[in-house]
């Protein structure tokens, strides 16, 4: 259950928890953004590409909860760090599916299409999904191919970080500095989740809602009642300034300095809001 909040605030237990999680790999703003989406649009489902140390999953999971109830499902590498105490601590455990996978979420992906798929259709299964992983276009291209196939007709797809790059990447986990390796200079300073988004999405003639605010890239599948609520429903919130997110480091400009991305930790930790 979640714990009583005496400021009235639905998500105060998870500001209370991701204290504990390393900056800056966690936007504490614009994960609160996320889980409020998850109860603006009704998800039971929801599907997260990269848990990192689980910031992001207690919010998405917290909203679930609003909801009356769902699911999760977090994907990462077997060696991301243990979440589960996190997930305690915020009350969401029983709401999150774990899956950790050797390499790469692509595989897990590809067994969750075979789980779910009957004849020659594989059978929609979210509501949600929140792409904050890999950040490079051969991962995350591919994963937009195969999480288009997972997301139920209006449903979204979420990409964080659409300004990072591994040039300006404050560090790497010996994983993927070696992906980095084999890039030439070219492809090391490419905004690769920016091109997935751009590209690949946004030309995509199944969504019919795409927005960028700030680095964050939001899109719906198309499904049997036409966009205009959802086009409402993202330009309402957006000019509410409730899809706004924080910018890692101290500039605020994001041209200047690259979001967290997926490996990188700075030592100061620290975090400012963006001016809008
Ligand atoms: C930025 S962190 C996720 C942060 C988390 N979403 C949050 O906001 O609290 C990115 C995570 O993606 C994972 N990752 C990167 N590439 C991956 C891949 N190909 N398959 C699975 N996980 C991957 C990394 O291990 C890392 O834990």
């Amino acid at each position: 259950m979640l714990a009583s909040d005496p400021q009235g605030d639905p998500f105060a237990v998870v500001e209370q928890v991701i204290v504990r999680i390393p900056r800056p790999e966690h936007d504490p703003v614009f994960s609160r953004a996320l889980g409020q989406f998850v109860r603006h649009v009704g998800a039971r489902d929801v599907l997260e590409l990269g848990t990192g140390h689980g910031g992001s999953a207690c919010w998405l999971a917290t909203g679930l909860r609003l909801n009356g109830g769902g699911t999760l499902t977090t994907i990462d590498r077997d060696t991301a760090p243990a979440v589960t105490p996190l997930l305690e601590s915020a009350g969401v455990a029983d709401l999150t599916r774990i899956v950790r996978t050797p390499r790469s979420y692509t595989s897990a992906l590809m067994h969750l299409i075979q789980a779910n798929t009957t004849g020659d259709r594989c059978n929609p299964q979210f509501d949600l999904c929140f792409v904050d992983g890999a950040h490079n276009w051969d991962t995350d291209g591919f994963a937009f191919f195969l999480v288009e196939k997972l997301l139920r007709p209006g449903g979204w797809l979420v990409f964080d970080d659409l300004d990072w790059s591994y040039a300006t990447s404050l560090h790497l986990s010996p994983v993927d500095a070696e992906v980095a390796r084999l890039m030439s200079p070219e492809e090391q300073s490419t905004r690769q989740v920016r091109d997935v988004f751009e590209l690949l999405v946004r030309q995509h003639p199944g969504f019919d809602v795409v927005r960028q605010f700030r680095f964050h890239g939001w899109a719906r599948k198309a499904g049997p009642q036409d966009s205009t609520d959802a086009s409402r429903l993202i330009d309402e919130l957006e000019a509410a300034g409730e899809l706004v997110g924080f910018q890692n480091g101290a500039q605020t400009e994001p041209s200047l300095t690259a979001p967290a991305g997926p490996w990188s930790q700075s030592p100061s930790g620290g975090r400012r809001p963006i001016s809008r």
